[in-house]
């Protein structure tokens, strides 16, 4: 197996092992992709600019958040059917996370239940995030087994108020529950590591792989279509049930998909404890302005308020940096752990999240830097967009 040098590498890795239907459900965007192209492009622009002889033996990247001691301002964001990249793939990802001293954030729409991910990594730091159900008592007795479950923080994701229009799901005969289709069947015989070592461990333990906390009725074909609409996500969500939702959670609350200082002042003034800036990389909305774009006035407004999380395009350790300078205390990665998973399994996943780590402390030595701290104000260049120059 050749060296795996960069998040490329391990991209490169997952491609040859996964069906085409479920790479491109990881890899890809929406529509014509631009927000993805964008997200990227604006990264790409982002410069930091280094102090000189600042005599730094050693780095420290630790900080900490929502009392909580990081190893790194890291956190692996909620990836649905991360259990289908590899079997009991959400285990693995809160293993990988509690290897490197940072939160796994478990999805609504794993395919592992909390309470499995929770007996596989006692010790690991797991947030959850929350799509609310159009069912609410359904949604609420879920709530009460992620508290059962010592999650530390939940993420409320806002930006996906209906499904997203993703083309090549439904050219590539990839969905969840699987559906069997010629081109669905034949991709998975063309690869037969994935198709044994996870979908047929799958099938074999509990049957067709789907939604792990979904109800047990929403299982079979028989009984998926009365339960379906129970389950089906509650557009029509608000900032008043944020308001209960901030009632009934005694946690940490996060509110995900934040993209105007509008927004972020709103979820400030109801009492939540954090946002996160992101794009849903570049996968939900293709007109999106990217997270990068929006960050600095975002953390401004914020500032002393509530702690602001960035994600979407991270490839590199200096991609982490960027977000940091830009103004986020911390930084969620999606695909970077899933093609770890896919390419090695749990070691791939923790080989993939040093190896960022290993570019961030590299960086921050050419920066002349030692804290994540220090990144502030350091932001320069130009966006692609013409928005001028940066700050
Ligand atoms: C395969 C995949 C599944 C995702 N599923 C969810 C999800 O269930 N809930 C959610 O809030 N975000 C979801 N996201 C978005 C991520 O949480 C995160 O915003 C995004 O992946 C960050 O961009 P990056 O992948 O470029 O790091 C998903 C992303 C990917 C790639």
């Amino acid at each position: 197996m050749p060296a795996l040098l960069n998040a490329d590498d391990y991209r490169r890795g997952a491609r040859r092992v996964l069906p085409r239907g479920l790479f491109e459900y990881i890899d890809r965007g929406t529509e014509d992709e631009l927000a993805l192209q964008r997200l990227r492009s604006s990264l790409d622009a982002v410069t930091l600019t280094p102090s000189v002889l600042t005599g730094h033996r050693e780095r420290a990247l630790a900080i900490r958040l929502f009392d909580r001691d990081l190893a790194a301002p890291l956190v692996i964001a909620p990836t649905a059917l991360a259990g289908i990249v590899a079997h009991d793939g959400e285990t693995k990802l809160a293993r990988a996370a509690e290897a490197v001293g940072i939160p796994f954030c478990v999805s609504t729409q794993s395919i592992t239940t909390i309470e499995t991910i929770r007996a596989g990594a006692p010790d690991a730091m797991l947030w959850f995030q929350l799509y609310v159900w159009h069912d609410r008592a359904l949604t609420d007795r879920l709530l009460d087994r992620v508290a059962a479950a010592g999650c530390d923080c939940l993420v409320l994701t806002a930006d996906t108020a209906v499904a997203p229009n993703r083309e090549y799901n439904r050219r590539n005969g990839f969905s969840v529950p699987f559906e069997p289709s010629v081109r669905a069947v034949v991709d998975g015989l063309l690869h037969p590591r994935w198709l044994a070592g996870v979908f047929g461990r799958t099938w074999w333990n509990g049957g067709v792989p789907t939604y792990g906390h979904y109800p047990d009725t929403y299982r079979s074909s028989v009984t998926r279509p009365a339960m379906a609409d129970a389950v089906r996500l509650d557009g029509s969500i608000d900032w008043n049930d944020l308001a209960r939702l901030r009632d009934r959670w005694t946690g940490r609350l996060i509110v995900k998909g934040i993209l105007s200082v509008e927004d972020a002042l709103k979820v400030a003034a109801i009492g939540a404890d954090g946002i996160v800036v992101s794009a849903h990389g570049g996968r939900n909305l293709d007109c999106l302005p990217s997270p990068a774009d929006c960050l600095p006035a975002i953390a401004q407004a914020c500032a002393g308020r509530i702690a602001v999380l960035a994600d979407s395009g991270v490839r590199r350790g200096t991609d982490v940096l960027k977000y940091l300078a830009l103004g986020a205390e911390a930084v969620q990665v999606g695909r970077l752990p899933l093609w770890g998973l896919a390419a090695g399994g749990e070691a791939g996943a923790v080989a993939i999240l040093r190896l960022l780590l290993r570019e961030m402390d590299t960086a921050m030595g050419l920066l002349g830097l030692r804290e994540p701290r220090e990144l502030t104000g350091r932001a320069g260049g130009q966006t692609p967009a013409g928005h001028g120059p940066r700050p």
